[in-house]
């Protein structure tokens, strides 16, 4: 079976855009490949390294959201990124071969550095995350990553470490990955303003309560110039509409809503209901699901896997070191 590698950085709980985008994808994927989850703790360290808090509390908070909507411990290897320390000698490695010029030139981190307003003191711990994570990758030889595709150069700059490397030490060892990017279309925050973020503050979470969502779901941007029902309203830019796309079952049943609304005739309160229902029968069993969980166990769970992926970590290191020629004491 193919190994399979993703990640995500937990500084905050997990939300239905995730969900759509890559939760639901990996809960498909443990069947078919031999799938590693990371917490990539380390990776949040980056940009949160003045607010520890905030990773440490979200970290079995993630571990239970995977849990929750069907992510298997039997199947996936659920790990922790800090506690795999050959990630960071391997990182330290690489280094050698990435040049400061090609990581300021990586679409992802230039604009990351832009919005965090980085640009004249650029932390060198965030400037060098994607080699950080090209040993993430390579470290357990993932040949499949699944991302967004905002990660692309991430793997972009990943396979050409891998091939520096291999040409460098006259090897064939590591090997190059292929990015799988999610054909489901991004969802919106409930403002309809930009992507659902936890830190825009405009996701429904997992685990959110059924009063959340409710609330949250009535706030939603729709189309502020449908004031009277009878209006004909606009279903694109509609956010209801786009998470009724992603969670309702019955594709024929939304377009007949779809084409009533555009009519008019159709109400805000009506679509918000029916999209309150559809997802609260979604969140349903993961909540039931949840609640099940015992921290004791998820703690165990999470233990387990970064035993496992400890110890294949530890083997690709040691070759490392006997093709780098590095660490031998003779
Ligand atoms: N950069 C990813 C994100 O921000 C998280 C991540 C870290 C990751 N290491 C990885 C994803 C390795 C895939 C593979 O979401």
């Amino acid at each position: 079976m193919s190994v399979i590698l993703t990640g995500d950085r937990p500084t905050g709980k997990l939300h239905l855009g995730h969900y759509v985008g890559s939760l639901q994808n990996r809960v498909h994927f443990q069947d078919i490949y031999k799938q590693f989850i990371m917490i990539a703790d380390v990776q949040a360290l980056t940009d949160n390294f003045d607010d520890t808090a905030k990773i440490s509390k979200n970290i079995m908070e993630v571990v239970k959201d995977y849990l929750s909507v069907g992510i298997d411990a039997e199947k996936s290897t659920i790990f922790l990124q800090s506690r795999i320390t050959e990630i960071a000698e391997l990182t330290i490695y690489y280094l050698n071969l990435v040049t400061v010029a090609r990581l300021q030139r990586n679409p992802t981190v230039k604009n990351e550095i832009k919005q965090k307003g980085y640009l004249n003191s650029i932390p060198a711990g965030f400037l060098c995350y994607p080699v950080n994570q090209a040993a993430d990758i390579t470290i357990f030889h993932a040949e499949y990553v699944p991302v967004g595709e905002d990660q692309l150069p991430m793997i972009e700059q990943a396979n050409e470490i891998v091939r520096k490397f291999n040409a460098l030490y006259n090897c064939n060892f590591l090997k190059e990955s292929k990015a799988i990017l999610s054909s489901t279309p991004r969802l919106t925050g409930v403002d309809g303003k930009a992507k659902a973020s936890k830190s825009l503050g405009n996701a429904i979470f997992l685990s959110d309560s059924k009063e959340d969502v409710k609330q949250k779901v009535m706030s939603m941007y729709t189309d502020p110039d449908h004031i009277k029902i009878s209006d004909p309203g606009k279903v694109e830019g509609n956010v209801v509409f786009a998470y009724l796309d992603a969670f309702y079952g019955d594709k024929d049943e939304l377009e007949s809503l779809k084409s009533h609304y555009m009519k008019g005739g159709l109400g805000d309160v009506t679509i918000k209901n029916i999209l309150i229902d559809t997802l609260q029968s979604f969140l349903d069993p993961i909540r039931q699901k949840r609640g099940l969980l015992k921290d004791e166990d998820v703690k165990n769970i999470l233990q387990d896997g970064t035993f496992k992926a400890k110890s294949i970590a530890s083997d690709t290191i040691s070759q490392v070191r006997d093709i780098i020629g590095i660490g031998a004491i003779k």
